[in-house]
This record gives C-alpha cells, sequence and structure tokens, in this order.
C-alpha cells in the first residue's frame, strides 16, 4: 500500500515522502482500516514536527482521524466490526495519510452506507465534541437560547448547526463581518461581531434581560468572563477549550448567586470511559445529515500527493471548513 512516511521530526514539506510498504497487520485489540477519507488537522503539522501531546518514534504516518472499511482485526478485537465501515482516532504509528491506517478496534464508531465518508471524517471530532457538548453535557431543550462563540470555527459551527437542528433559538459570535456571514449561513439568528459590538449587551437585549441558556465557550479568557453576564437562571456554561490562549477562572460565589453550572467536557476522555456515547453521537449525526439538517463544510478534497499543500493552507488559516484526504 502507498503512505506517506516520515522518517524524522520537521515540516510535513521536509519530511513527507510517498512509499510503498507491506500492508498493515493488527496487533492484539486493533483493526486495520482501508482509507476512504481522512480529515487534515492542525494537529497533524505538529505530529509531523514531534511537538503534538503524543510524540511517535520515527519513521511513523500522520494522519489522526480516518473514515474507511474494516480489512482486518486483531486477536481479542469484534470480529463483527470485519467489512463495517468506521470512523476512529488512529493508533500511531500507523496514521491516516496512507491507503491503510490502523485504530483500536474498541475505539472505532460505525456508520452507515448511506453516509459518504468525506461527510464522516470531516464531521467526526468537531460535531462530535458539539453533539456530546450540547446534548450529554448541557441536557440543550427545544426552545432554548444557545449562545456560541467562535460560530465560524470548527467546533462553532458545528454547534450552531446542532443547536437549529435541536430547536435552539442560536445567537453566535465571531471576529469578523464574513465570519459573522458565516454564523447567519449556518443558522444562527442573530450573528455578533465582537470585535465591534458587545455580546453581552446584545444577549441580554435579545433575551429580555433572561440571559442565555447554554453558553457554548471554546475560546475561554475574557469571552469565559464576559458570558457570565450573559447566563440566564439555571444556565449552564459549556467548557471547550482555550483557544484565546488564556485560561479563566471563576469566582464560586457568582454561581451560587446567579445559579449557573460551569460544565467541562472533554469529548476524547469518553473514548475510554463511556464509548457508548460516541456512538451515540454517531447514529445521531448520521440522521441528523441524512435529514439534511447538519451539512459539515469541506474546503476540498485532496490525494495522497495533495496532502503537504494541505497542510500548508491549514497552517496559513486560508481554508474554510475542513480538507479531506482521499487517498
Ligand atoms: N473539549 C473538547 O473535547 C474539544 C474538542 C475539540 C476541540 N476543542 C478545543 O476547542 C477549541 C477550538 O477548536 P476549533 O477546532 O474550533 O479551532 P478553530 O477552528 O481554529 O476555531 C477557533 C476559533 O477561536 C477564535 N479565537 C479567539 N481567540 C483566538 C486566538 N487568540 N487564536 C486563535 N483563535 C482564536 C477564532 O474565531 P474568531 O476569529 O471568530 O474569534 C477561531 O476561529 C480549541 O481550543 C480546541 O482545543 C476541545
Amino acid at each position: 500500500m502507498r503512505a506517506l512516511r516520515a522518517n524524522t521530526f520537521g515540516p510535513p514539506g521536509d519530511v513527507l515522502e510517498l512509499v510503498v510498504t507491506p500492508s498493515l497487520q493488527p496487533g492484539p485489540g486493533q483493526a486495520v482500516v482501508d482509507v476512504e477519507a481522512a480529515s487534515l488537522n492542525f494537529a497533524d503539522i505538529l505530529f509531523c514536527q514531534g511537538k503534538y501531546q503524543v510524540r511517535p518514534e520515527p519513521p511513523f504516518t500522520p494522519g489522526l482521524e480516518v473514515a474507511g472499511t474494516v480489512s482486518a482485526i486483531g486477536e481479542d478485537a469484534d470480529s463483527s466490526l470485519l467489512g463495517r465501515r468506521v470512523v476512529a482516532m488512529t493508533v500511531p504509528p500507523h496514521g491516516a495519510f496512507a491507503e491503510q491506517a490502523m485504530v483500536d478496534a474498541a475505539l472505532a464508531v460505525t456508520f452507515p452506507d448511506s453516509m459518504p465518508a468525506v461527510a464522516a471524517t470531516a464531521m467526526f471530532v468537531s460535531y462530535q465534541t458539539s453533539w456530546v457538548a450540547l446534548h450529554a453535557r448541557g441536557r440543550l431543550a427545544d426552545g432554548e437560547t444557545l449562545l456560541v462563540h467562535a460560530g465560524a470555527g470548527g467546533v462553532g459551527s458545528a454547534a450552531i448547526q446542532l443547536g437549529v437542528a435541536a430547536g435552539a433559538r442560536v445567537i453566535a459570535t465571531a471576529g469578523g463581518a464574513d465570519k459573522v456571514a458565516r454564523c447567519l449561513a449556518l443558522g444562527a439568528e442573530i450573528g455578533i461581531d465582537y470585535r465591534h459590538d458587545d455580546f453581552v449587551t446584545i444577549v441580554n437585549e435579545a433575551t429580555d434581560g433572561r440571559g442565555a441558556d447554554v453558553i457554548y465557550d471554546p475560546v475561554g479568557g475574557e469571552v469565559f468572563d464576559r458570558s457570565r453576564k450573559c447566563v440566564a437562571w439555571e444556565g449552564r456554561i459549556l467548557i471547550i477549550g482555550f483557544a484565546s490562549g488564556t485560561i479563566p477562572s471563576a469566582p464560586m460565589n457568582h454561581a451560587l448567586v446567579k445559579n449557573y453550572s460551569i460544565i467541562g467536557v472533554h469529548w476524547g476522555g469518553y473514548g475510554q470511559r463511556q464509548p457508548g456515547i460516541i456512538q451515540e453521537a454517531q447514529n445521531a449525526l448520521a440522521d441528523l445529515h441524512a435529514e439534511g439538517a447538519i451539512t459539515p463544510v469541506v474546503d476540498g478534497v485532496v490525494d495522497l500527493e495533495g496532502v503537504v499543500d494541505g497542510l500548508d493552507r491549514l497552517a496559513n488559516r486560508a481554508t474554510t471548513g475542513r480538507v479531506v484526504l482521499q487517498p
């Protein structure tokens, strides 16, 4: 099979070469996936450079997530997966930028034949994270107001679509007119350019002073601090990430007096602890996709020869939506 392979750490364009290697053989508990599609992530660039949280010994193939068909399973792996289409995170050193990738069979979730693999991988981490946040953690209900920060970003745009699909009234913030327009196109009722307008004032006015029932925060820092000023009684602030680079602290007396919850969301942690939720989310996402209620934004599809260029575009923030490999 063909694979992009790095023999040392460095920028993808310097270290990745296309090689022909023997087919993968699964170890205990593992499954080999024939790659149909694989999203490119910013983390893949860090992975190549040896700067990611997982640092494999070279040689290795990058590609953190994969969608495809299980073609071989190892000892102790669920044999019913053979021939099934799955989406999963990959196991180093056999990442997804290849014709075959390795996954942990217990952490692979199935998706239906009706769903294109490009959609399955484009929706995997961002839509899974947002579904688990809004439903398993946030208990978002029909008719509630959802405030999504960084609504044009990866997880934020998924949260807008999933909030609308759940019957919520969605307000989104983003930096700049183009990004606000994207939030509105994704279904937000109100889009706020936080560089020019104060989201606290607008959210409170739009909810007659009540505030947002659920606040989805992938930004942290001052955005979290300001969010506490427009969260509703019995509201839930979902802590998704800290894209601002600042991890905020919360005064607990404020949470007590205003009677709201601050809820951590760690999607990656569900794989080991409650993998059933990941399959439940995947089934819900496949249904919503089939109904046309959610559509992942795909910037472009590349082949193995185009991966380095795709990663360069990611690094330069020149993409809108996911770039996906089809080898
Ligand atoms: N909890 C989980 O399980 C989980 C899962 C996946 C991702 N995450 C986290 O969620 C966060 C967002 O991920 P993503 O994939 O949506 O990223 P992304 O597509 O790059 O979007 C992040 C957005 O944050 C906003 N932002 C505000 N301040 C920023 C800054 N100083 N630098 C960069 N962006 C800034 C930007 O939107 P504006 O320009 O509109 O401000 C940007 O588009 C990350 O911190 C990620 O680690 C968490």
